[in-house]
Protein backbone atom coordinates (compact mmCIF):
# COMPACT_ATOMS: atom_id res chain seq x y z
CA UNK A 1 0.00 0.00 0.00
CA UNK A 2 1.47 3.70 -0.94
CA UNK A 3 2.28 5.57 1.83
CA UNK A 4 0.01 8.92 2.94
CA UNK A 5 1.05 12.10 5.16
CA UNK A 6 -1.11 11.17 8.29
CA UNK A 7 -3.12 14.36 9.55
CA UNK A 8 -3.30 14.88 12.87
CA UNK A 9 -6.27 16.62 13.96
CA UNK A 10 -7.85 17.59 17.11
CA UNK A 11 -11.10 18.32 18.60
CA UNK A 12 -12.21 21.82 17.29
CA UNK A 13 -14.95 22.65 14.74
CA UNK A 14 -12.67 22.77 11.90
CA UNK A 15 -10.94 19.75 12.06
CA UNK A 16 -13.93 17.84 13.20
CA UNK A 17 -15.94 18.80 9.89
CA UNK A 18 -12.69 17.87 8.35
CA UNK A 19 -12.12 14.49 9.54
CA UNK A 20 -15.89 13.44 9.34
CA UNK A 21 -15.35 14.92 5.29
CA UNK A 22 -12.96 12.06 4.98
CA UNK A 23 -14.91 9.39 6.68
CA UNK A 24 -17.57 10.58 3.64
CA UNK A 25 -14.97 10.14 1.38
CA UNK A 26 -14.12 6.84 2.24
CA UNK A 27 -10.65 7.69 4.43
CA UNK A 28 -9.74 6.40 7.42
CA UNK A 29 -9.49 8.01 10.65
CA UNK A 30 -8.72 7.21 14.02
CA UNK A 31 -10.42 8.52 16.31
CA UNK A 32 -10.97 8.52 20.50
CA UNK A 33 -13.25 6.44 22.37
CA UNK A 34 -14.12 6.22 26.12
CA UNK A 35 -12.19 2.74 25.68
CA UNK A 36 -9.70 2.39 23.16
CA UNK A 37 -8.71 4.57 19.66
CA UNK A 38 -10.95 3.02 16.79
CA UNK A 39 -10.01 2.76 13.34
CA UNK A 40 -12.96 4.64 11.41
CA UNK A 41 -14.30 3.78 8.32
CA UNK A 42 -17.95 4.41 6.48
CA UNK A 43 -19.21 0.85 7.65
CA UNK A 44 -21.74 1.36 3.86
CA UNK A 45 -18.21 1.63 1.82
CA UNK A 46 -16.93 -2.04 0.91
CA UNK A 47 -13.62 -0.33 0.12
CA UNK A 48 -13.34 1.76 3.16
CA UNK A 49 -13.92 -1.28 5.14
CA UNK A 50 -11.31 -2.73 3.18
CA UNK A 51 -8.37 -0.50 3.56
CA UNK A 52 -9.08 -0.99 7.64
CA UNK A 53 -8.06 -5.16 7.09
CA UNK A 54 -5.64 -3.12 4.84
CA UNK A 55 -4.00 -0.60 7.57
CA UNK A 56 -4.26 -3.01 9.95
CA UNK A 57 -2.49 -5.99 7.97
CA UNK A 58 -4.86 -7.83 9.30
CA UNK A 59 -3.99 -11.96 8.39
CA UNK A 60 -8.16 -12.56 8.17
CA UNK A 61 -11.57 -10.81 8.46
CA UNK A 62 -12.73 -10.79 11.78
CA UNK A 63 -16.53 -8.75 11.61
CA UNK A 64 -15.96 -5.42 12.72
CA UNK A 65 -17.93 -3.42 15.89
CA UNK A 66 -19.97 -0.53 14.35
CA UNK A 67 -20.42 2.51 16.24
CA UNK A 68 -23.52 4.94 16.19
CA UNK A 69 -24.80 8.24 17.91
CA UNK A 70 -27.62 6.55 19.59
CA UNK A 71 -29.91 4.02 20.02
CA UNK A 72 -32.79 5.24 17.40
CA UNK A 73 -29.49 4.93 14.99
CA UNK A 74 -28.71 1.40 15.59
CA UNK A 75 -32.37 0.48 15.10
CA UNK A 76 -31.54 0.81 11.33
CA UNK A 77 -29.04 -1.83 11.02
CA UNK A 78 -29.88 -4.22 14.06
CA UNK A 79 -33.50 -6.11 14.92
CA UNK A 80 -33.82 -5.05 18.76
CA UNK A 81 -35.61 -5.89 21.13
CA UNK A 82 -36.75 -5.72 25.06
CA UNK A 83 -33.27 -7.08 26.22
CA UNK A 84 -31.59 -4.68 24.10
CA UNK A 85 -33.39 -2.29 25.42
CA UNK A 86 -32.84 -2.56 28.93
CA UNK A 87 -28.93 -2.69 27.89
CA UNK A 88 -29.02 0.76 26.22
CA UNK A 89 -30.74 2.35 28.78
CA UNK A 90 -28.01 0.81 31.43
CA UNK A 91 -24.85 1.33 29.52
CA UNK A 92 -25.14 3.36 26.31
CA UNK A 93 -23.54 5.30 25.58
CA UNK A 94 -20.87 3.39 26.76
CA UNK A 95 -18.43 0.53 26.92
CA UNK A 96 -20.62 -2.27 26.05
CA UNK A 97 -21.34 -3.71 22.04
CA UNK A 98 -24.13 -5.44 21.56
CA UNK A 99 -24.34 -8.38 18.79
CA UNK A 100 -27.78 -8.41 17.52
CA UNK A 101 -29.28 -10.15 14.02
CA UNK A 102 -29.07 -7.33 11.07
CA UNK A 103 -32.00 -5.60 9.64
CA UNK A 104 -33.24 -6.49 6.34
CA UNK A 105 -32.20 -3.49 4.08
CA UNK A 106 -29.10 -2.68 6.48
CA UNK A 107 -26.83 -0.99 3.60
CA UNK A 108 -23.86 -2.01 5.42
CA UNK A 109 -21.04 -3.38 3.44
CA UNK A 110 -21.02 -7.29 4.01
CA UNK A 111 -17.15 -6.84 4.74
CA UNK A 112 -18.07 -5.62 8.67
CA UNK A 113 -19.81 -8.59 9.71
CA UNK A 114 -17.50 -10.63 7.55
CA UNK A 115 -20.46 -12.44 5.82
CA UNK A 116 -22.28 -12.85 8.78
CA UNK A 117 -26.23 -12.34 9.72
CA UNK A 118 -25.44 -10.83 13.00
CA UNK A 119 -23.89 -7.12 13.50
CA UNK A 120 -21.79 -5.98 17.07
CA UNK A 121 -22.75 -2.58 17.60
CA UNK A 122 -22.06 0.32 19.83
CA UNK A 123 -22.37 4.03 21.17
CA UNK A 124 -19.62 5.39 22.37
CA UNK A 125 -19.67 7.82 25.03
CA UNK A 126 -17.26 9.87 24.38
CA UNK A 127 -18.00 13.89 23.35
CA UNK A 128 -15.54 13.81 20.39
CA UNK A 129 -16.49 10.35 19.26
CA UNK A 130 -20.06 11.56 19.17
CA UNK A 131 -19.59 15.09 17.68
CA UNK A 132 -18.07 12.93 14.98
CA UNK A 133 -20.47 10.31 14.35
CA UNK A 134 -22.98 13.30 14.06
CA UNK A 135 -21.20 15.24 11.76
CA UNK A 136 -20.37 12.17 9.52
CA UNK A 137 -23.84 11.09 9.44
CA UNK A 138 -22.60 7.41 8.98
CA UNK A 139 -22.29 4.28 10.73
CA UNK A 140 -18.88 3.90 11.78
CA UNK A 141 -17.10 0.74 11.92
CA UNK A 142 -13.84 1.07 13.56
CA UNK A 143 -11.65 -1.68 15.10
CA UNK A 144 -9.04 -0.91 17.97
CA UNK A 145 -6.70 1.41 15.40
CA UNK A 146 -3.70 -0.48 16.59
CA UNK A 147 -1.47 -2.73 13.89
CA UNK A 148 -2.84 -6.67 13.91
CA UNK A 149 -1.25 -8.22 16.59
CA UNK A 150 0.10 -5.37 18.38
CA UNK A 151 -1.47 -3.37 21.83
CA UNK A 152 -4.64 -1.65 21.66
CA UNK A 153 -4.15 2.29 21.65
CA UNK A 154 -5.06 4.32 24.21
CA UNK A 155 -3.57 7.92 23.17
CA UNK A 156 -3.22 10.06 19.99
CA UNK A 157 0.41 8.68 19.93
CA UNK A 158 -0.12 5.02 20.05
CA UNK A 159 -1.85 5.27 16.69
CA UNK A 160 0.88 7.18 15.07
CA UNK A 161 3.50 4.43 16.28
CA UNK A 162 1.41 2.23 14.47
CA UNK A 163 -0.50 3.20 11.63
CA UNK A 164 1.27 6.67 10.55
CA UNK A 165 1.54 6.66 6.83
CA UNK A 166 -1.11 4.05 6.55
CA UNK A 167 -4.33 5.86 7.03
CA UNK A 168 -5.92 9.69 6.13
CA UNK A 169 -5.81 11.04 9.83
CA UNK A 170 -5.42 10.65 14.09
CA UNK A 171 -8.34 12.77 15.32
CA UNK A 172 -6.29 13.55 18.82
CA UNK A 173 -8.38 14.06 21.85
CA UNK A 174 -6.02 12.61 24.70
CA UNK A 175 -5.99 9.42 26.58
CA UNK A 176 -9.00 6.91 26.93
CA UNK A 177 -11.03 6.80 30.21
CA UNK A 178 -11.48 3.50 29.88
CA UNK A 179 -8.69 2.02 28.38
CA UNK A 180 -10.10 -1.17 27.79
CA UNK A 181 -12.03 -2.58 25.08
CA UNK A 182 -15.33 -2.60 25.22
CA UNK A 183 -16.90 -5.65 26.60
CA UNK A 184 -19.18 -7.93 23.95
CA UNK A 185 -22.22 -9.49 24.87
CA UNK A 186 -24.12 -11.61 22.42
CA UNK A 187 -27.97 -11.43 22.04
CA UNK A 188 -28.73 -13.41 19.23
CA UNK A 189 -31.16 -14.30 21.33
CA UNK A 190 -29.51 -16.24 23.70
CA UNK A 191 -27.49 -14.04 26.13
CA UNK A 192 -23.66 -14.82 25.91
CA UNK A 193 -20.78 -13.31 27.19
CA UNK A 194 -18.62 -13.24 24.13
CA UNK A 195 -15.65 -10.60 25.02
CA UNK A 196 -14.76 -9.18 28.58
CA UNK A 197 -14.67 -5.57 28.71
CA UNK A 198 -14.78 -1.79 29.73
CA UNK A 199 -18.71 -2.85 31.28
CA UNK A 200 -18.12 -5.41 34.65
CA UNK A 201 -20.22 -8.25 34.07
CA UNK A 202 -21.59 -8.80 37.04
CA UNK A 203 -22.90 -4.88 35.91
CA UNK A 204 -24.96 -6.72 33.39
CA UNK A 205 -26.26 -9.53 35.31
CA UNK A 206 -27.51 -7.50 37.55
CA UNK A 207 -29.31 -5.32 34.93
CA UNK A 208 -30.76 -8.51 33.25
CA UNK A 209 -31.58 -10.28 36.34
CA UNK A 210 -29.37 -13.28 35.09
CA UNK A 211 -26.27 -15.50 35.56
CA UNK A 212 -24.05 -15.48 32.85
CA UNK A 213 -21.75 -18.54 32.48
CA UNK A 214 -18.53 -18.01 34.33
CA UNK A 215 -16.35 -19.62 31.88
CA UNK A 216 -13.92 -17.68 29.92
CA UNK A 217 -16.04 -16.07 26.77
CA UNK A 218 -14.83 -17.39 23.36
CA UNK A 219 -13.26 -14.46 22.22
CA UNK A 220 -13.92 -14.66 18.95
CA UNK A 221 -10.81 -14.02 16.56
CA UNK A 222 -12.12 -15.32 13.28
CA UNK A 223 -15.49 -15.80 11.37
CA UNK A 224 -13.98 -19.24 10.73
CA UNK A 225 -14.05 -19.78 14.41
CA UNK A 226 -17.47 -19.03 15.17
CA UNK A 227 -20.02 -21.83 15.32
CA UNK A 228 -22.34 -19.72 12.93
CA UNK A 229 -19.91 -19.09 10.81
CA UNK A 230 -20.68 -18.22 6.70
CA UNK A 231 -19.67 -20.86 3.97
CA UNK A 232 -21.39 -22.13 0.92
CA UNK A 233 -23.49 -24.69 1.15
CA UNK A 234 -21.90 -26.66 -1.73
CA UNK A 235 -18.49 -27.43 -2.55
CA UNK A 236 -15.68 -24.78 -2.79
CA UNK A 237 -12.94 -25.46 -5.09
CA UNK A 238 -10.00 -23.10 -4.79
CA UNK A 239 -6.87 -21.77 -7.32
CA UNK A 240 -8.62 -23.02 -10.31
CA UNK A 241 -7.94 -21.15 -14.28
CA UNK A 242 -11.15 -22.63 -15.19
CA UNK A 243 -14.50 -23.93 -13.85
CA UNK A 244 -15.85 -27.86 -14.63
CA UNK A 245 -19.62 -27.99 -15.81
CA UNK A 246 -21.98 -27.33 -13.12
CA UNK A 247 -19.66 -25.22 -11.72
CA UNK A 248 -20.48 -21.04 -10.90
CA UNK A 249 -16.45 -19.86 -11.76
CA UNK A 250 -15.79 -16.99 -9.14
CA UNK A 251 -12.71 -14.87 -11.09
CA UNK A 252 -9.94 -12.73 -10.44
CA UNK A 253 -8.69 -9.84 -12.79
CA UNK A 254 -9.44 -10.31 -16.71
CA UNK A 255 -11.12 -13.74 -17.03
CA UNK A 256 -14.46 -15.23 -18.46
CA UNK A 257 -16.55 -16.07 -15.12
CA UNK A 258 -20.29 -15.75 -13.54
CA UNK A 259 -18.71 -13.04 -11.20
CA UNK A 260 -15.71 -11.24 -10.38
CA UNK A 261 -14.28 -10.36 -7.40
CA UNK A 262 -12.27 -7.21 -9.14
CA UNK A 263 -11.71 -7.49 -12.84
CA UNK A 264 -8.44 -4.85 -12.64
CA UNK A 265 -7.29 -7.31 -10.22
CA UNK A 266 -7.34 -5.34 -7.54
CA UNK A 267 -7.26 -6.80 -3.62
CA UNK A 268 -9.23 -4.14 -2.16
CA UNK A 269 -12.19 -4.13 -4.65
CA UNK A 270 -11.93 -8.21 -4.33
CA UNK A 271 -12.12 -7.93 -0.47
CA UNK A 272 -15.38 -5.33 -0.65
CA UNK A 273 -16.88 -7.42 -2.72
CA UNK A 274 -15.75 -11.21 -1.68
CA UNK A 275 -18.56 -12.06 0.97
CA UNK A 276 -21.36 -10.18 -1.66
CA UNK A 277 -19.74 -12.42 -4.01
CA UNK A 278 -19.91 -15.65 -2.23
CA UNK A 279 -23.60 -14.83 -1.35
CA UNK A 280 -24.88 -14.22 -4.68
CA UNK A 281 -23.13 -17.33 -5.81
CA UNK A 282 -24.35 -19.51 -2.99
CA UNK A 283 -27.95 -18.46 -3.99
CA UNK A 284 -27.99 -20.57 -7.16
CA UNK A 285 -26.76 -23.29 -5.50
CA UNK A 286 -24.01 -24.76 -7.42
CA UNK A 287 -20.46 -25.68 -6.57
CA UNK A 288 -18.43 -22.80 -6.68
CA UNK A 289 -14.72 -22.64 -8.17
CA UNK A 290 -12.77 -19.49 -7.56
CA UNK A 291 -9.55 -17.99 -8.98
CA UNK A 292 -6.51 -17.69 -7.56
CA UNK A 293 -5.72 -14.73 -5.85
CA UNK A 294 -2.12 -13.10 -5.04
CA UNK A 295 -0.93 -14.11 -1.73
CA UNK A 296 -0.13 -10.78 -0.87
CA UNK A 297 -1.51 -7.53 1.30
CA UNK A 298 -5.12 -7.97 1.47
CA UNK A 299 -4.77 -11.07 -0.62
CA UNK A 300 -3.59 -13.63 2.47
CA UNK A 301 -7.09 -12.41 4.59
CA UNK A 302 -8.83 -13.02 0.98
CA UNK A 303 -7.54 -16.64 1.06
CA UNK A 304 -7.72 -17.16 4.22
CA UNK A 305 -11.02 -16.88 4.15
CA UNK A 306 -11.56 -18.76 1.08
CA UNK A 307 -9.50 -22.00 2.83
CA UNK A 308 -11.98 -22.03 5.59
CA UNK A 309 -15.16 -21.59 2.71
CA UNK A 310 -13.63 -24.61 1.18
CA UNK A 311 -12.15 -26.40 4.08
CA UNK A 312 -13.85 -29.98 4.80
CA UNK A 313 -17.62 -30.35 6.73
O1 LIG B 1 -13.88 -0.85 22.65
C1 LIG B 1 -13.99 -1.40 21.56
O2 LIG B 1 -14.78 -2.34 21.38
C2 LIG B 1 -13.11 -0.88 20.42
C3 LIG B 1 -13.56 0.54 20.15
C4 LIG B 1 -12.87 1.15 18.96
O3 LIG B 1 -14.95 0.60 19.97
N1 LIG B 1 -13.21 -1.71 19.27
C5 LIG B 1 -12.70 -2.98 19.21
O4 LIG B 1 -12.83 -3.61 17.99
O5 LIG B 1 -12.14 -3.51 20.14
P1 LIG B 1 -12.02 -4.92 17.54
O6 LIG B 1 -12.18 -5.06 16.06
O7 LIG B 1 -10.62 -4.86 18.02
O8 LIG B 1 -12.80 -6.10 18.19
C6 LIG B 1 -14.07 -6.43 17.67
C7 LIG B 1 -14.43 -7.85 18.01
C8 LIG B 1 -14.06 -8.88 16.95
O9 LIG B 1 -12.75 -9.33 17.04
C9 LIG B 1 -15.04 -9.97 17.23
O10 LIG B 1 -14.50 -10.79 18.23
C10 LIG B 1 -16.25 -9.23 17.78
O11 LIG B 1 -15.85 -7.92 18.02
N2 LIG B 1 -17.35 -9.20 16.81
C11 LIG B 1 -17.62 -8.29 15.87
N3 LIG B 1 -18.72 -8.60 15.18
C12 LIG B 1 -19.18 -9.74 15.71
C13 LIG B 1 -20.31 -10.58 15.44
N4 LIG B 1 -21.17 -10.31 14.45
N5 LIG B 1 -20.46 -11.68 16.19
C14 LIG B 1 -19.60 -11.97 17.19
N6 LIG B 1 -18.51 -11.22 17.49
C15 LIG B 1 -18.30 -10.13 16.77
MG1 LIG C 1 -8.50 -5.11 18.68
Amino acid sequence: MSTMQTLHLHANDADLARAAGLLQNGDLVAFPTETVYGLGADARNGKAVASVYAAKGRPSFNPLIVHVPDVASAQKYVMWNETAQLLADQFWPGALTMVLPLREGHGLSSLVTAGLDTLAIRVPNHPTAQRLLELANAPIAAPSANPSGRISPTTAQHVFDGLSGKIAAVLDDGACTVGLESTILGLTPDVALLRHGGVAVEAIETTLSVGLPQETPKTITSPGQMESHYAPTEAVRLNVSSAMSGELFLGFGTMQCDLNLSENADLIEAAANLFDHLHQLDKIGKPIAIAPIPQTGLGRAINDRLRRAAAPR
